[in-house]
């Protein structure tokens, strides 16, 4: 079988992201309609992209576990599910979502424009859930003022990380990612001492140094997102985002983890929100409250190219041509 690419989850940290969270309308046609926009995404973002090709204009589209069987049924991803709520110190919500649009850039109107694009094809069949608008905040720092994405897995190792391969042979090339949308109480974190929210994340805050394991507590962020298996350790790959509105005073992180299988990232939540061991939680918590969280699939772009030509459907139902992915298995 010949290698699957997978689509442009591991491209470089971008100064802009634009975070689409997609329903998709019960209709007739609606879900030929999606299948057709996701068949044709690969020529959208290369058009939009051409204008610059230096702003790296890139999108990844994945699909949440209902719209999976709505779309394509069978076969279905073996850890595609919907994401469980964890009530533990904190909470991590479970909200709906069907599809994930994430577009990134160095330019934010080439992901606007992008994201235009994509909803113009999606009118009538598809509503916004959610919509974020990311910006890198100085050297690729959250707004608690830390830099986020440091110990982020490069090169073959974000492919190891985030790339399904024989373990899933069917969706080899695939991933599967997770989204949350943060808002931190920014008055209280700024109120805390610096050295404690150092030890909160686990590094320093200018410095962005790891804190030595003789001052690291044992809740520490960096500490409670560590997973090691048989001696190996688990990771993700992450690419967090800033955003806001000073109007409202709304401080945003908005947390997207990709990975090979969710289980390692529903651990590091676990871990997170209930605590290792329970009650051990994150304090970065008590200062960020998640109040959206959903999961889904990444295809390969292989996969989703072999999609079309995809048919149109005609008021009467009928099919005029191509061939339907799931239809036609
Ligand atoms: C409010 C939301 C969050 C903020 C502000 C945040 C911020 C940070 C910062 C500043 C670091 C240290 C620098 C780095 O290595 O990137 C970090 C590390 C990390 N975070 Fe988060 N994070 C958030 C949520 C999450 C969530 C929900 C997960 C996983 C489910 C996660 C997983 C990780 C991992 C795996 C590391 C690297 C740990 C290591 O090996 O050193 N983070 N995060």
């Amino acid at each position: 079988m010949p290698l699957a690419n997978p689509q442009a989850v591991a491209s470089q940290l971008t100064s802009s992201a634009l975070f689409l969270v997609v329903t998709i309308e019960s209709g007739r046609g609606n879900e030929t309609a999606v299948k057709s926009l996701c068949a044709d995404l690969s020529g959208l973002v290369r058009a939009v992209g051409f204008r610059d090709p230096g702003a790296r204009l890139s999108c990844v589209v994945g699909f949440g576990s209902e719209a999976w069987d709505r779309l394509f049924g069978q076969p279905r991803p073996q850890e595609l599910h919907t994401f469980q709520e964890i009530r533990g110190v904190h909470r991590a919500v479970s909200t709906p979502g069907d599809l994930l649009f994430h577009i990134r850039s160095a330019r934010q109107d080439l992901c606007f424009e992008l994201a235009m694009q994509i909803m113009s094809r999606l009118q009538g069949v598809a509503a916004v859930a959610d919509e974020v608008h990311g910006f890198s905040y100085f050297d690729n720092r959250d707004l608690l003022g830390f830099v986020d994405g440091t110990e982020n897995p490069v090169d073959q190792a974000a492919v190891e990380a985030t790339v399904i391969g024989a373990e899933d042979a069917p969706f080899a090339g695939g991933s599967y990612v997770i989204v949350q949308k943060y808002l931190h109480d920014l008055p209280g974190w700024n109120a805390l001492p610096v050295e404690t929210q150092e030890r909160i994340i686990g590094r320093g805050k200018l410095s962005d140094i790891e804190l030595d394991d003789a001052v690291k507590p044992s809740y520490a962020h960096n500490a409670l997102t560590q997973i090691v298996e048989n001696g190996e350790q688990l990771q993700i790959l992450r690419d967090n985002m800033a955003f806001g509105e000073v109007g409202k005073g709304e401080y945003g992180t908005y947390f997207i983890g990709y990975a090979r299988s969710p289980r390692r990232i529903e651990q590091m939540l676990e871990n997170m929100f209930v605590g290792r061991p329970p009650g051990n939680y994150d304090r970065l918590l008590d200062f960020s409250r998640a109040v959206t969280g959903t999961l889904f699939f990444i295809p390969s772009s292989t996969w989703l190219e072999a999609l079309g030509p995809v048919a149109q459907e005609p008021p009467d139902g009928s099919l005029q041509l191509g061939s339907l992915k799931g239809e036609t298995q």
